[in-house]
């Protein structure tokens, strides 16, 4: 990093912040001496201050854990999915990235309320990171929940070759449950040698439904068998990673409760159906009262695409517990609640937000009608690229003020639309009230779909506000508010 750069963003580089930047420029062995002790990667130091380094660099990984090739991916300390960032709410964190990439990287703390350097835009909240250079993030979580961290920089091809894991943000009492697990969602597309097909961000697949792989893994691998006892109580946290696919996940035989919706609990309530819709970028956390023969496979279904419907390798039985527990009163399994504003709806200042563009129609029928380039926008703006440099803001918004966002989706596809740096409460969905309290810092809008969400702009900076779908957010649909 030049001392261009470091002056760019001087107001938020701290001394040790530039001694990394010069550190990764001088590409220092590591690993990294930190304050009293040296720390091995990805470890945490149990003395107020929670201490992880994460590398990013180019690895192989084997998706089905057997003697078969390798994928040669990009991942963060040479794993797919990432390290599992387990860390304390409220605590000061620090992260040191080291970019081993060819390429310029950062790392983005998906619905983390932190401060705005600490964000991960290359070009919007910090300098890129290059080949070679470090960056610290610093910042201690405010919200417990599940949380993700994934790049912000040419995300298609990095998250899309291996770049994200999961951040866990830890209850102070966390609630009593026999496991607590997660599942890192992704989907890929392979070739016959196992590697990843290339072709990222083609304008067919990006003015339709994005980039959807064939083969779905759970935290990395195409076989996850979960092991449980019959008559357990598991916490199950979902993360979809992938860059497009949607997910609607069949849990109705474990009577699922949701607990807590991107990271933020919300009323404990039974999903419709027993199944998750999971947009890209979306987290669910679950109970489930697990039950089952001993040496049984019970495979997850995922019908959201009818045509498509398949089944993720899921949970196997391993024996039953001798004194099963009933999950009781669904109440009991409300979540503390987070520190979060609350909206002044009677008070809340307007914004309408319309998305525009892609292909007409639905899946299939529309091929050979529509431009094979089809952008996207919001309000008749299209930002596209990656840099995200120079990204003038919708709308400048006042601090501590409420702000209700009428959402349209004048498109006919689904768009999984993110809010950095701010959780907001879904209001109401085509003009009817959505219930359970849901705090969320992704909302899933289908074709068509009226989506109304309140915040308080309490969170100052400049905020990107765009569609999970990396493909639709390359091509145009994606804006920055700004909170003064
Ligand atoms: Cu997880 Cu701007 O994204
Ligand atoms: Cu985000
Ligand atoms: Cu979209």
């Amino acid at each position: 990093m030049s001392h261009r750069d470091i002056g760019w963003s001087s107001r938020s580089f701290s001394r040790r912040q530039a001694l990394a930047c010069l550190a990764g420029l001088a590409a220092t062995a590591m690993p990294v001496r930190s304050g009293q002790a040296e720390v091995a990667s990805g470890r945490t130091v149990r003395s107020g201050l929670q201490e992880i380094f994460l590398t990013a660099s180019a690895a192989d990984h084997n998706f089905w854990a057997d003697s078969g090739p390798a994928t040669g991916m990009l991942a963060y300390d040479g794993k797919v999915p990432g390290p599992v960032l387990r860390v304390k709410q409220g605590r000061p964190l620090r992260v040191t990235l080291h970019n081993r990439l060819e390429d310029d990287t950062t790392i983005h703390w998906h619905g983390i309320r932190l401060p705005n350097a600490m964000d991960g835009v290359p070009g919007l909240t910090q300098p890129p990171v290059h080949s070679g250079e470090a960056f610290v993030y610093e910042f201690s979580p405010p919200d417990a929940g599940t949380f993700w961290y994934h790049p912000h920089a040419n995300s298609l091809q990095q998250q899309g070759r291996g770049l994200a894991g999961v951040l866990i943000v830890e209850e102070d009492s966390p609630p009593a449950v026999d496991r607590d697990i997660h599942w890192v969602l992704t989907d890929w597309r392979l070739d016959d040698e196992r590697q990843i097909v290339g072709g990222f961000g083609n304008p067919m697949e990006a003015g339709m439904a994005g980039r959807i792989g064939s083969l779905v893994s759970i935290n990395g691998n195409f076989r996850q068998q979960e092991a449980f006892h019959d008559g357990e109580i598991v916490r199950l946290r979902l993360i979809n990673a992938c860059l497009a696919r949607i997910m609607r996940l069949d849990f109705s035989r474990y009577n699922p409760i949701v607990i807590a919706i991107d990271g933020q609990p919300c009323d404990p309530h039974v999903p419709v159906d027993g199944r998750v819709l999971l947009g890209p970028a979306m987290r669910v956390d679950l109970i489930l009262s697990m039950n089952g023969r001993p040496g049984r496979l019970y495979a997850i279904r995922d019908d959201f695409y009818p045509a498509l419907s398949y089944d993720l390798s899921g949970f196997v039985c391993i024996g039953s517990l001798s004194r099963g527990r009933a999950p009781g009163d669904i109440g009991q399994w409300s979540l503390p609640r987070n520190p979060l504003p609350e909206p002044d709806l009677a008070a809340a200042a307007r914004i309408g937000i319309t998305i525009q563009g892609g292909m007409m129609g639905g899946m299939g029928g529309m091929m050979g009608t529509a431009s094979s380039n089809a952008a996207w926008a919001i309000n008749g703006s299209s930002m596209t690229g990656d840099g995200h440099a120079g990204m003038r803001p919708l709308a400048t918004l006042e601090r501590h003020r409420t702000y209700h966002l009428s959402i349209s989706n004048d498109t006919a596809w689904w768009h999984p639309m993110h809010l950095h740096g701010l959780s907001f409460l879904v209001l109401k969905k085509n003009g009817e009230s959505v219930p359970h309290r849901k705090w969320a810092d992704t909302v899933l809008l289908a074709p068509r779909d009226l989506v109304e969400i309140a915040f308080v702009a309490d969170n100052p900076g400049d905020w990107m506000f765009h569609c999970h779908v990396t493909d639709h957010q390359k091509s145009g649909l994606m804006t920055v508010l700004r909170i003064t």
